[in-house]
């Protein structure tokens, strides 16, 4: 690449901007429907120190290190790895698992979050409001199970995803993300704060995070990692690809740990604004699509003025999903671009289009797909399977391991340190000690666990 090429690639252009990007990709609905109700349901307090605990060790570490790659190699994921590995090693095939990884993620994700901006047009127009689950159950199967609805839903947020994609990432995913974040705590705030002040709200607060170690088990030891990891968006490229975007200056650190303290706020306040509101009307906590899309129009529906805080809510998540899959677009967008030369309004909508198909596999797996199953499982069971199990914890050891035994201490030390300008040689140490020892066996042994193996 010339060097006039170089200067004229696109990145984030404010400190503000980049961990507005950065924690928009980690907040989404893993915020909203996994962490509380995990949390709740396996241990409290007890789940909380065993997330936090993976979140340090291995999480934050795979983090800072992706975002270290990208910045210094100032390249798409594979053009990345092919500039900082050895000669003719195939280091890169880690970020094409990243974009396959990625695609599969956004053929799901982007179904579940065509349902969240319907929710949101439902909810203004009034529909979704009855106390009786029955009935929100109703009206969530008659969408799913219609294939049109299903369908042009997903269209919608691919337009989205795409048009701001198209402008680029300073004018497309930047400004965006700087403008949705605060509106994200300001609605979860205003959410948080009705759902506390509701009487019998304390038992809501109980179920989040009473203390219970014996639920501590291998199983949830698992899902406290896996959950680390997606919520993170680490292990499939997306953090390379924004690190690629990071400023020269820019405490990467120091944003690592914002945006992991951040976005765990997050998931605490989406638990704050859930689950006491839940309990305060007598309904049974619960997870992923059941607890967003039946229980939660039913809670709101015995709210006075429910309609204003239930469109709050949909509103907010779709805020969180949009900032989730414009990270996860923009890996495949920024690889086929920039390593194949190809003009960038023409691959996100080659990309588009790709998901449109892929997507609809998801999509109408309530409806026209619903008896097709590949390894005894639905199309979203299996690209969820694959990219969450199998993909992201390979990128994650194969990532550490490159950092902690291929690209080496000194290298990494300089580009942390933002070529010697910042103090931070034992952290760098503690770091790089952790990638090279704890967090590649960790992976491995939690991953080999969740399949079955021992
Ligand atoms: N972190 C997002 C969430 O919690 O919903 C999901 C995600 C985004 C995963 C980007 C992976 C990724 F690359």
């Amino acid at each position: 690449m010339t060097q006039e090429k170089k200067k004229a690639r696109d990145g984030f252009s404010s400190s503000f901007g980049v961990l507005a990007a950065t924690l928009g990709s980690a907040v989404g609905l893993g915020n909203i429907w996994l962490f509380p109700y995990l949390t709740g349901s396996s241990g409290g307090a007890g789940f909380l120190i065993v997330y936090l605990a993976a979140t340090l060790l291995v999480g934050l570490p795979v983090m800072i290190s992706e975002i270290t790659l990208g910045r210094q190699a100032k390249a798409d994921a594979v053009s990345a790895m092919i500039k900082l590995a050895p000669k003719g090693r195939p280091w890169w095939l880690v970020s094409v698992f990243g974009v396959l990884a990625a695609l599969m993620i956004m053929a799901f994700y982007t179904e579940v979050a065509g349902w969240v901006f319907a929710y949101v047009f439902k909810a203004i127009g009034g529909s979704l409001l009855s106390t009786d689950p029955k009935v929100t159950s109703a009206a969530f199967d008659s969408m799913v199970s219609d294939p049109v609805q299903a369908l042009v839903w997903q269209w919608v947020v691919l337009v989205v995803i795409g048009g701001i994609l198209l402008m680029g990432v300073s004018k497309g995913i930047e400004a965006v993300t700087k403008r949705l974040m605060p509106l994200l705590f300001l609605l979860l705030i205003v959410l948080g704060v009705r759902s506390l002040m509701l009487p019998g709200a304390a038992a809501g607060i109980n179920f989040l995070f009473h203390p219970d170690f014996s639920k501590i088990t291998a199983q949830v030891l698992l899902s406290a990692m896996g959950l680390a990891f997606f919520k993170l968006s680490i292990g499939m490229a997306t953090m390379m690809t924004y690190g690629s975007y990071f400023r020269d200056d820019q405490n990467i650190p120091v944003t690592a740990f914002r945006v992991m303290s951040a976005d765990l706020f997050v998931s605490l306040l989406a638990g704050i604004a859930i689950f006491p509101a839940v309990f305060a009307y007598g309904f049974a906590p619960g997870s992923g699509p059941k607890l967003l899309f039946i229980t939660i129009p039913a809670v709101f529906a015995n709210m006075p003025f429910g309609n204003v805080f239930m469109v709050a809510f949909f509103l907010l998540a779709s805020i969180a999903a949009i900032g989730a899959m414009l990270s996860l677009l923009e890996v495949p967008v920024s690889v086929m671009s920039e390593r194949f030369g190809w003009k960038r309004p023409a691959t996100t909508v080659l990309n588009l289009v790709l998901l449109a198909v892929l997507g609809s596999g998801c999509a109408l797996s309530a409806s026209l797909t619903s008896d097709v199953e590949l390894f005894g499982m639905t199309l979203f069971d299996l690209f969820d399977f694959v990219s969450t199990k199998l993909l992201m914890p390979i990128g994650g050891i194969a990532l550490s391991l490159f950092v902690g035994w291929v690209w080496g201490r000194d290298r990494f030390a300089a580009a942390l340190s933002n070529g010697g300008t910042l103090d931070n040689g034992r952290l760098v140490g503690v770091v790089y000690t952790v990638l090279r020892y704890v967090s590649p066996l960790l992976i491995l042994v939690v991953m080999l666990k969740g399949l079955g193996v021992f």
